[in-house]
Parts: structure tokens; C-alpha cells; sequence
């Protein structure tokens, strides 16, 4: 009896914490991948320990939205001796699935494609591209850093033989539709896609979608605000 009432406690811990994790905003979220940058440079540094305000100081954020961004987590932090580094640096990396490999194919093999397939840190990070898939006869047989090119026909095929975890779309954006709903039909729960096009897809898949263009004009704005103030000024000291 004791024992049931114990596993009953941790299984509700465990989905407690679950849901608590699913509940984390994605701005929350977004922040991570910039924590877990700043952090694997302090550790290659060989840096042992930080304070939520050298955190703060060195990403310019406060220290407090640090410390509410970690609480999310349960914190990490220890009173008096702020963080160590190495276990926060796996801590978010787990939290952000980076303790495991990804097995990733591509479609679309043009000049997007080549870059983000050419790109050898994903490999390191542990998102690995086994096959790019491609309609152009002309690039169907090669390769780009030894993955294989293959014609998209043979996609359904390759999938059923071959456990893949995340699908990246790099072509037209007329094209990305179908190619979508075929990668759903295989089994595909994961797409990183760069065409310019919504995908419907069923709730249970995650799509992450990149769109360059608006961080270049998130940049155009913050240019053209700073040209701005810097003018109003020099307009107030002339
Ligand atoms: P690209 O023309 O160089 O390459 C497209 C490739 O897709 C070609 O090799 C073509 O043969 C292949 N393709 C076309 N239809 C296909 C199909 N049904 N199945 C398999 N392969 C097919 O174009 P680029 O510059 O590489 O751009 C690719 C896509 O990425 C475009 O939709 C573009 O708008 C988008 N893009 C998005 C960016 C972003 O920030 N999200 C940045 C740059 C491009």
C-alpha cells in the first residue's frame, strides 16, 4: 500500500513538472539558446562559478529576469555562490533537448539548402543530416559534406527504413505544401521550415518556422530609430 501511495506521489510530481515545463512562455524559451551561448563560452573559458549579476552584466539583461527566467526551471542558483556553470550549461541544454542526438533530412539541396546542410556546428550540436532530398535530376547522385542527395520520390521509402526525427524544408514555397503533408504521412513530428508558406499540419506535429527577413527588419527598425535619436541630439546641442 505504502509503496503504491509513493509511486502515486512521484507520478504526480513528475506531471506536475512536466506541465510546469509546458507552461513556460516562449519568450522564456527564446532566451534560452542565448543563456546556453553566453554559457558554453564562460565554460570553454574555463570559468567555474557566476553571479546572476556578472549573467546580467555580461548579456544585458537584468539580473532579475535571470533569476525569474531560471525560477522556471526550479532555479539552479545557490544563495551566495550564484551559479556553476558547467551544471547550468547542462541544465539548459537538457531542458532545451540538447542531451540527445536528432536525425534530420533535408529537402530542397539549392543555395539555402547547401548552407544550412554544409553547416557543420549543427552536427556537433547533435542535429545530424542523414539524406537531402531534391526534384532537380542534375543534383540527385551527389553529395554535400558526404550526405547523399536523393530524388524526392524516394523520400517515402527512405523514412520507412530509416528513423528520422526532424524534417528542414528549403524549397519554393509552392512546393512546401505537399512536401509537408507527405513528411506528416511518413511519421515526420518535427519540420524546421524555411519556406515562406504556413503549413497545415496536424496539432501533434511541431513546426518551427525562419524567417530571415524578419530579423533584418527588426535591424532596420532599431537602425533607423538610434538614426533617430541620435539626430534629435545632435539637433538639442547645435
Ligand atoms: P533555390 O532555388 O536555390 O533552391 C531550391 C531547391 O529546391 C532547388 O534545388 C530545387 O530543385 C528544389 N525543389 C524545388 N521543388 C522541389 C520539390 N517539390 N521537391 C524537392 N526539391 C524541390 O532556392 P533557395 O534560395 O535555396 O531558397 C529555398 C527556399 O527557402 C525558398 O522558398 C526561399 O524563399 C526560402 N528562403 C527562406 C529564407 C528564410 O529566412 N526563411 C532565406 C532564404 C530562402
Amino acid at each position: 500500500m505504502f509503496c503504491l501511495m509513493l509511486l502515486a506521489c512521484v507520478l504526480f510530481k513528475l506531471g506536475v513538472s512536466l506541465m510546469e515545463e509546458r507552461l513556460i512562455s516562449k519568450a522564456v524559451i527564446g532566451r534560452l539558446p542565448v543563456y546556453l551561448r553566453y554559457l558554453g563560452e564562460l565554460k570553454d573559458e574555463g570559468v567555474e562559478k557566476i553571479s546572476s549579476k556578472e549573467l546580467s552584466d555580461l548579456m544585458h539583461v537584468t539580473a532579475s529576469q535571470i533569476r525569474q527566467d531560471l525560477n522556471n526551471f526550479g532555479g539552479f542558483g545557490q544563495q551566495g555562490y550564484g551559479y556553476n556553470v558547467i551544471n547550468l550549461y547542462n541544465e539548459i541544454g537538457r531542458i532545451l533537448g540538447l542531451d540527445r542526438r536528432y536525425n534530420m533530412i533535408l529537402i530542397g539541396a539549392g543555395n539555402l539548402g547547401s548552407a544550412l546542410s554544409g553547416y557543420q556546428s549543427f552536427e556537433n550540436r547533435g542535429f545530424s543530416f542523414k539524406a537531402i532530398f531534391d526534384s532537380n535530376s542534375k543534383l540527385v547522385g551527389g553529395s554535400i559534406r558526404n550526405i547523399p542527395i536523393m530524388d524526392i520520390n524516394v523520400m517515402p521509402a527512405f523514412l520507412e527504413n530509416n528513423k528520422i526525427d526532424i524534417a528542414v524544408i528549403a524549397i519554393p514555397k509552392t512546393a512546401a505544401v505537399s512536401v509537408a503533408e507527405t513528411l506528416v504521412k511518413c511519421g515526420i513530428r518535427a519540420i524546421w521550415n524555411f519556406s515562406h508558406v504556413d503549413l497545415n499540419v496536424p496539432e501533434d506535429v511541431v513546426v518551427e518556422n525562419v524567417h530571415l527577413s524578419e530579423s533584418l527588419m527588426r535591424l532596420s527598425y532599431n537602425f533607423n530609430e538610434r538614426m533617430k535619436e541620435r539626430s534629435s541630439y545632435e539637433g538639442h546641442k547645435s
